[in-house]
């Protein structure tokens, strides 16, 4: 054991380090932050029923979510490569297994099929950016802007433009490996986003419709909780938090030895989930005020805050700055969703960044076509869980990242040996390891395979 402690110690980064530990906060943060707050969290919430979903997802957030995080940051920071590499060097190191290799194969896995998918809505982020900016939404009522909303995706090349162009951003920017980038990127974005976020809710008090929209999000109706429900919570949960795939792992290779793990998560945490909740404060209360659906799917927010920016003084001005706001978000995200299979080409393979990233991004790009396809020319081919897109999504994010995150859980919690994690999350501060300890050991792994088993119906 000894040696596999010093041994640990010794390990650095092959890319650096982050400058600081609030370097790192940012860079977790701008992973976490993103359309998965914005986008995702208020359709998903309106097709799942509102408050019971909200509810089951929070407790998620606080029971499974967290403790996966801090087990991903001291993982990452223990095996200090690519998260393929770090769990073959700690199954190694702690049990002779490097076939725990395997875990941080299909969390990359995962993150070629979110980013996929991820880039094609980044894309209509960025189109309704220019549409803010030429005052297409003035004027308009919930039934012109919802065919509007159906015009654009219904035109392959519009929103496959807007998906080649987030992509090649991101491929350009993760080639150049520009974390100060980033880093300054969130430090000013995310806090914007939130000041934004302020405004369309100070314009969602004035819809006449505000308590409808609240009590919609928050008061829960147990009633509506099914198995698939809590599925959708549970996944939701590990998306937002960008945990179950590696990226966290990924970034946590980077951090300082000295810098607190719990402090981290928790702040990043926290931050997370309030924008989202904000996010739903904002978007139903102009659901209910306007006739509109909440399960109306993923075109929601398109639909719905374009009437806020065509009625609210200078709302074409809010509506760039807040629709830049939140592609910025999504490149953050998408830079963490490439970040583990692009460390692990340049590592592994010798590559270097900027070509590790084309490859990478490449085969990312023509799967998102997939998506781009699905809603036109391909919204008819359904199959399991409906359209090519929601396969996608249904697989990567219900799926691919709760296995991911169970067996990291399992991994950090049994496999691991007790000197090992007390060494990277200090016991003798709080008791944050204890409840990391509980949480990890039984908590989050019982919850994830009895919500996944109980979904896919084996207990009927
Ligand atoms: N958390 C990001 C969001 O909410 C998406 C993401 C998922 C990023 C998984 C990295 C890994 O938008």
């Amino acid at each position: 054991m000894a040696e596999s402690v010093t041994a640990a110690e010794q390990r650095t980064s092959l890319h650096g380090h982050w400058s600081s530990r609030f370097a790192f906060v940012l860079a977790v943060t701008g992973s976490a932050v993103g359309l998965g707050n914005i986008w995702k969290f208020p359709y998903v919430a309106g097709q799942n029923g509102g408050g019971a979903f909200v509810l089951v997802y929070l407790g998620c957030v606080a029971l499974i979510g967290l403790p996966i995080m801090m087990s991903e940051i001291l993982l990452g920071r223990r095996g200090r490569r690519n998260p393929v590499e770090t769990m073959r060097i700690l199954g190694d190191e702690e049990a002779n297994q490097p076939a725990w290799a395997l875990v941080g194969f299909t969390g990359m896995i995962a993150g070629f099929i979110i980013l996929s998918f991820y880039s094609t809505i980044a894309g209509w982020t960025m189109a309704y950016t220019v549409k803010a900016a030429t005052g297409t939404f003035v004027g308009q009522d919930a039934a012109m802007l919802g065919a509007e909303f159906g015009a654009f995706i219904a035109n392959p090349i519009a929103t496959g433009f807007w998906h080649t162009l987030f992509m090649a951003v991101t491929i350009v920017l993760v080639g150049l490996g520009v974390e100060e980038g980033i880093e300054r990127a969130v430090r000013f974005m995310v806090p914007a986003l939130v000041v934004l976020l302020l405004i369309l809710l100070a314009y969602a008090v004035t819809t006449g419709q505000f308590a409808a929209g609240a009590a919609f999000l928050f008061e829960p109706d147990f009633s509506k909780i099914t198995g698939t429900v809590v599925l959708a919570a549970m996944g939701q949960a590990f998306f937002t938090l960008s945990v179950g795939m590696g990226a966290v792992m990924a970034y946590g290779a980077y951090l300082p030895q000295d810098a607190s793990i719990p402090g981290t998560a928790l702040a990043v945490a926290a931050a997370d989930t309030s924008i989202a909740l904000l996010s739903g404060l904002v978007i139903f209360p102009i659901v209910f005020a306007n006739g509109l659906d909440p399960a109306e799917g993923p075109g929601l927010i398109f639909q719905t805050l374009p009437l806020a920016f065509g009625q609210m003084p200078a709302g074409s001005f809010f509506g760039v700055l807040f629709f830049i706001c939140l592609g910025f978000a999504a490149l953050t995200s998408a830079i963490s969703l490439m970040e583990p299979a692009v460390a692990w080409m340049v590592e592994s393979f010798g590559l270097t960044r900027p070509t590790a990233a084309l490859r990478v991004g490449g085969i990312i790009w023509a799967l998102g076509l997939l998506t781009v396809l699905s809603f036109n020319y391909l919204a008819d081919f359904k199959f399991g869980r409906g359209t090519i897109f929601d396969n996608l999504d249904f697989l990567s994010v219900n799926v691919l990242l709760p296995v991911g995150g169970l067996f990291l859980t399992v991994f950090a919690g049994w496999v691991m040996c007790q000197n090992s994690t007390a060494d990277e999350l200090d016991p003798s501060v709080g008791p944050m390891y204890r409840i990391w300890r509980l949480l990890t050991r039984y908590v989050a792994p019982v919850a994830v395979v009895l919500v996944l088993l109980n979904a896919f119906g084996v207990f009927g």
